[in-house]
């Protein structure tokens, strides 16, 4: 289900960066837990996930923040072209990357534009008392919400702008943390893949690591496999290249999609028998054997039988 919200302030938060502040003057919006994110019909059938910023208790509007990418697909370029009044349709929030409740401690790790889901935690955390630091890393002079972080978090915020220095903090805040606590991190792919690379080395268990990747991650093509429709009785061949969800909607089999990033979740389909591939963000670890994201997820096995 898709909300129609109006632009009713947009602002350059950084070089390159636009905040978007939507409302929805006809009704009250969804509340959603931090670390949601929505999808925005970027027109020419485009759909991008951006984080929301609140904390998402009673929201009166929503908040993203975009950054300009040139060489992108004309999404970001899109959101950046939206004036104030301009008419937007979203999706509801969906959640991905929430606080975990039970957690002792957040340690959250942001890179450059990843910020955006961590200001959504640091609010969540102070709103409930919960003990939190962020670590953040971006290039001198481009560092969306710093000030209104250090606001908040004081000397819990630890900001650099040099990788070497980063990756010594890095070290030292993975280290110091009591058991208990879980680490978050959303950032540019190397970041995330060192920090996950860090954690493992330093003895953190996977169920304590959270990642959200804002840029989807580069796809191999991956090779072909058949999908095998259970209950209408088909075969449909999926090749190199072609996601399961194209080849189904090739083959006329109606599957719903938003994101096509493997973030919304919306695409989702349950799997009877064979190993899903899968590639997507969404998924829990204990949702993975019996679910595939069929946007971008494929199969480790020559078939695999799903429930359509
Ligand atoms: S369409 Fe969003 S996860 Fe597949």
């Amino acid at each position: 289900m898709t909300l129609d919200l109006v632009v009713g302030k947009t602002e350059e938060i950084a070089p390159g960066i636009r905040e978007l502040t939507l409302v929805r003057p006809d009704g009250r919006l969804p509340p959603y837990p931090a670390g949601a994110h929505v999808v925005v019909e970027c027109g020419h059938g485009r759909r991008n996930a951006y984080s929301l910023t609140g904390c998402g208790v009673e929201p009166d509007a929503y908040r993203i923040a975009v950054l300009h990418i040139p060489d992108g697909d004309g999404g970001s370029a899109y959101v950046h072209g939206l004036r104030v009044g301009d008419r937007v349709r979203v999706s509801r929030p969906r959640s991905a990357f929430p606080p975990v409740a039970t957690a002792r401690r957040h340690l959250l790790v942001a890179g450059g534009i990843g910020i955006t889901p961590m200001l959504a935690h640091v609010r969540a955390a102070l709103r409930w008392d919960r003990p939190v630091e962020l670590l953040y890393v971006h290039r001198p002079g481009v560092a969306p919400y710093a000030e209104e972080l250090a606001g908040l978090l004081g000397d819990r915020l630890v900001e650099s702008t040099d990788p070497d220095e980063f990756g010594r903090l890095l070290q030292a805040a993975l280290r110091e943390q009591p058991i208990g606590t879980h680490l978050y991190v959303c950032g540019p792919g190397p970041l995330m893949d060192r920090v996950l690379t860090d954690a493992a080395a330093a003895g953190w268990p996977p169920e304590r690591l959270h990642l959200e990747r804002f840029v989807p991650a580069a796809l191999d093509p991956g090779r072909e496999f058949v999908a095998r429709l259970a209950r209408s009785d088909r075969d449909v061949h999926v090749p190199s290249g072609t996601s399961l969800l194209d080849a189904l909607h090739a083959a006329g089999v109606a599957v719903p999609s938003m994101c096509r990033q493997g973030v919304c979740g919306e695409c989702r389909v349950p799997v009877l028998a064979g190993r899903p591939l899968h590639r997507d963000e969404f998924l829990a670890a204990d949702e993975r054997s019996d679910a595939v994201m069929c946007c971008v997820s494929r199969s480790e096995t020559d078939a695999l039988e799903i429930d359509l």
